[in-house]
C-alpha cells in the first residue's frame, strides 16, 4: 500500500507508514503566483493500492484534499481509500434552519467521486456517512485514550453531555471504572445549564472526555463542576483538540493534564490515534 498524506495529514502518514510497514508518498504541493494550489504525487500509483489521508478543516484543507484525491484517480489506482482523521464541516448535517447548506452532505459527497472507500475518525454525527455514496465508515478513538490513561488511578470517566456517554463509557469499561454524564440543558441561544447526578466526587479522581474540545467553552465548564463537588484530580481529553479563540492557552488551568488525540497537531495532541486507524485499515483494504 502507498499512503498519500495532505499537509494535514504528513504524521499521521507518518505513524501509519510505519505501523503498516507501507511506504509514504513523495509529492509537491506549492501556490501559484496568484494563490492557487498545485499538486503533484511524485510516485507510481497504477496498480496500487493507495490510501489518501488528510484532514477537511480548513477550507485550504479541502482544495488540497481534492485535488490529491484528483491526482490520485487520474493515475488510476486498484483501490483509492481515504482517511480523515478530522472531517471538518460535519456538524452541520442537517438542515436547522430554512435556507441553510448541509455543509457535511456536500463534501462527503464531493470527496467520495473520487474514492473507492473512506474512514473518518470519530466523526460529530453517523448521520453524515449515509450521504457517501461509497462505503464510509467510523473509526471510534477508544483504546488509545484509555492506554494513556491507565496507569492515572481514574475513578469515574465522565462525559459533558449525553451524545458522548457511549464513549465515554466504553473508556471506563477499558480501564474498569465508574461512568457517568452531565446533563447539558440549552437555556437560550447564549446560556447552557449543566445538570450533574447524584454521584459522590470527593477525593476522586475524574478523567472527562469529549469528541471535540473547540472554543473549550462545554469542557472547561464540566471541569470547574468537578472540582467544586470536591473531586482531587481532574483530567481533559478529547479526540479533536480544535483549540480556537486561545482556548489551549486557557485551558491549562482547569485541569491536571490535557490530553488529546493527534487528529489535529496541537501541544495537547499526546494520544496517537495511528495503531487504532492502522488496525482498521488492515482489515478494510
Ligand atoms: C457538542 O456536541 C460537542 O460534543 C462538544 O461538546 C462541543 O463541540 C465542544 O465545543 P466547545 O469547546 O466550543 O464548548
Amino acid at each position: 500500500m502507498l499512503i498519500i498524506p495532505t499537509s494535514s495529514g504528513q504524521k499521521l502518514s507518518d505513524d501509519l507508514g510505519r505501523e503498516l510497514n507501507a511506504k509514504v508518498a513523495d509529492k509537491t504541493v506549492k501556490r501559484f503566483p496568484d494563490g492557487e494550489l498545485y499538486v503533484r504525487i511524485n510516485e507510481e500509483i497504477s496498480g496500487h493500492d493507495v490510501a489518501v489521508v488528510g484532514n477537511t478543516s480548513m477550507d485550504a484543507d479541502i482544495i488540497e484534499m481534492l485535488l490529491t484525491l484528483n491526482a490520485v484517480r487520474e493515475a488510476s489506482p486498484d483501490e483509492l481509500t481515504v482517511v480523515f482523521p478530522y472531517f471538518g464541516y460535519s456538524r452541520q448535517h442537517r438542515v436547522y434552519n430554512p435556507g441553510e447548506a448541509i455543509s457535511s452532505k456536500v463534501f462527503t459527497q464531493s470527496l467520495a467521486s473520487s474514492a473507492d472507500r473512506m474512514y473518518v475518525v470519530d466523526i460529530h454525527d453517523e448521520e453524515t456517512l449515509g450521504y457517501s455514496p461509497v462505503p464510509f465508515e467510523n473509526i471510534s478513538i477508544i483504546k488509545s485514550i484509555a492506554k494513556h490513561f491507565n496507569s492515572y488511578g481514574i475513578d469515574y470517566v465522565v462525559s459533558p453531555d449525553d451524545g458522548g456517554s457511549v464513549r465515554a463509557e466504553e473508556i471506563s469499561r477499558v480501564l474498569g471504572v465508574k461512568t457517568f454524564y452531565l446533563n447539558k440543558v440549552r437555556v437560550d441561544s447564549r446560556t447552557v445549564r449543566m445538570e450533574v447526578p447524584d454521584v459522590e466526587l470527593k477525593g476522586k479522581k475524574v478523567l472527562l472526555v469529549d469528541d471535540i474540545i473547540s472554543t473549550g467553552g462545554t469542557i472547561m465548564k464540566s471541569a470547574s463542576i468537578m472540582r467544586e463537588k470536591g473531586a482531587t484530580n481532574v483530567y481533559i481529553s478529547a479526540v479533536h483538540g480544535i483549540f480556537t479563540n486561545n482556548s489551549a492557552a486557557r485551558i491549562k488551568d482547569a485541569a491536571d493534564e490535557v490530553a488529546v488525540t493527534d487528529t489535529i497537531q496541537s501541544e495537547y495532541s499526546t494520544i496517537s490515534i495511528a495503531e487504532e486507524v492502522a488496525e482498521r485499515l488492515r482489515g478494510g483494504l
